[in-house]
């Protein structure tokens, strides 16, 4: 059977539901007209009290770490049982499509609301945890939530400071964090089950197979960093070219070289998605230009050479145009496998609501692959029209949305009789 992502779905179901707070939850945005929801921005706090409600409404308590992740905890049959933890991110990239994130907390969060309804406690309690940090837009590195969870978080990032030179020391101050509590976020092993994630696919490879869902096997490795290029600005009228140090022309070139070594392997993707001309103007030779770098690979010896190959082109590219230029990679996350029984559990719920299991990996990154194996996760993805992430055009129907909650729904249930027996 290969459920029709355009067939409507009846009011009252776990899709209908989701999709409706989908809707909710993306009015919640720093910018008029378009949803940005930075990292410890106005934003970000709304969502975390909109959020907060419906985890209490779904009978969790509620509470938020020392770096902002939200977590809500609905209690087992037995008091402090170790928790199952559901979750995914709440902060989103700039002109974001709502599904990216918000799907899996709003996802977790109707599935916990079940449970209450029915009055159920599971063997387990159930631990539905909101990050802020997964898109890492406000500063250079990211996943800071999820590293803290896993016991992984690194002090120098509270000196990493945003476009307006706010560190996020002080950004987690003025939240109401205290970073020195940061340490103690940390998931003691014996309270964790696992990890599972809900998340629109953001690729094509779904719907290419008329699948409403597939299972993640692994999550692609990534390298951030940012590339400083300085030449000299000058009068555009006056200077010939042959005297140019014209460092956004000398970006061109590098940003052409690193286009072409993203072209070079399979499975290996290069982007730069940010550039800034200082002092930019019409008739001024651009004296300084900096650009980002994201380069991703599902095995982290291509992703490494990748960069090490990109450094060298772009240090030649500089020394051949009399050019200064500075590389730094400010963020690297290993690619990181699901764990497979968690995701054998996962498939087997998806096969029992009458879904084709399709194991596949993800291009895009996720907050597990910050856990560093302390934590064992599952994903599931759903299916995404067109591939378009991203994107205010992002999109996933509810009809998929109740399947993967249902898929969900079953592996807590199937997990909890199993524990029983
Ligand atoms: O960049 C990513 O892959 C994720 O959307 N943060
Ligand atoms: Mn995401
Ligand atoms: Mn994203």
């Amino acid at each position: 059977m290969k459920p029709d992502a355009k067939a409507p779905v009846a009011s009252g179901t776990l899709g209908a539901e989701i999709a409706l707070r989908i809707d909710e939850l993306a009015a919640l945005s720093d910018e008029p007209g378009r949803l940005t929801r930075l990292y410890l921005g106005p934003a970000h706090r709304r969502a975390i009290d909109l959020v907060s409600e419906w985890m209490r409404a779904a009978g969790m308590t509620v509470r938020l770490d020392a770096t902002g992740t939200l977590i809500g905890r609905y209690e087992g049959a037995a008091p402090d049982a170790p928790a199952l933890l559901i979750g995914s991110h709440i902060d989103t990239v700039r002109d974001a499509g709502r599904f990216d994130g918000n799907l899996g907390v709003i996802t977790g969060i109707a599935v916990v609301g079940r449970l209450h309804a029915s009055g159920r406690r599971p063997s387990f309690a159930v631990e539905v945890v909101a990050f802020g940090d997964e898109e890492g837009v406000r500063f250079p590195s990211t996943l800071g939530g999820s590293r803290a969870l896993a016991g992984r978080f690194e002090p120098r990032l509270l000196d990493e400071v945003d476009a307006e030179g706010v560190s996020r020391r002080q950004a987690l101050e003025r939240f109401g964090c205290d970073p020195a509590e940061i340490s103690a976020a940390v998931r003691a092993p014996a309270s964790t089950l696992g990890y599972v994630e809900v998340h629109i696919e953001q690729g094509p490879v779904l719907e290419a197979e008329g699948l409403p869902m597939g299972v993640v096997t692994a999550i692609n490795g990534a390298s951030r960093g940012s590339v400083t290029v300085t030449g000299i600005s000058g009068h555009a009228g006056t200077m010939p070219m042959q005297l140019r140090r014209d460092a956004l022309a000398a970006a061109a070139e590098m940003i052409a070289a690193i286009e072409r070594r993203g072209r070079q392997v399979a499975d290996l993707v290069a982007t730069v998605g940010r550039l800034e001309v200082a002092g930019a103007a019409t008739n001024t030779i651009p004296g300084r230009v900096t650009f980002s770098l994201d380069i991703r690979h599902p095995a982290d010896h291509q992703r490494t050479a990748a960069i090490r190959d990109i450094e060298s082109s772009i240090k030649s590219i500089a020394a051949a145009r009399g050019i200064e230029v500075e590389v730094t990679i400010d963020h690297d996350a290993p690619a990181a496998p699901a764990d497979a029984g968690l995701s054998e559990r996962l498939g087997r719920a998806v096969a029992h609501i009458g879904v084709p299991v399709r194991r596949l990996p993800s291009g895009a990154g996720h907050d597990a692959m910050a856990f560093g194996g302390a934590i064992p996760f599952a994903m599931l993805f759903v299916r995404c029209r067109d591939g378009i992430s991203h994107n205010p055009a992002e999109y996933a129907s509810p009809a998929d949305i109740d399947l993967a909650a249902r898929a969900l729904a079953d592996f807590v249930d199937r997990w909890d009789r199993e524990a029983g027996q």
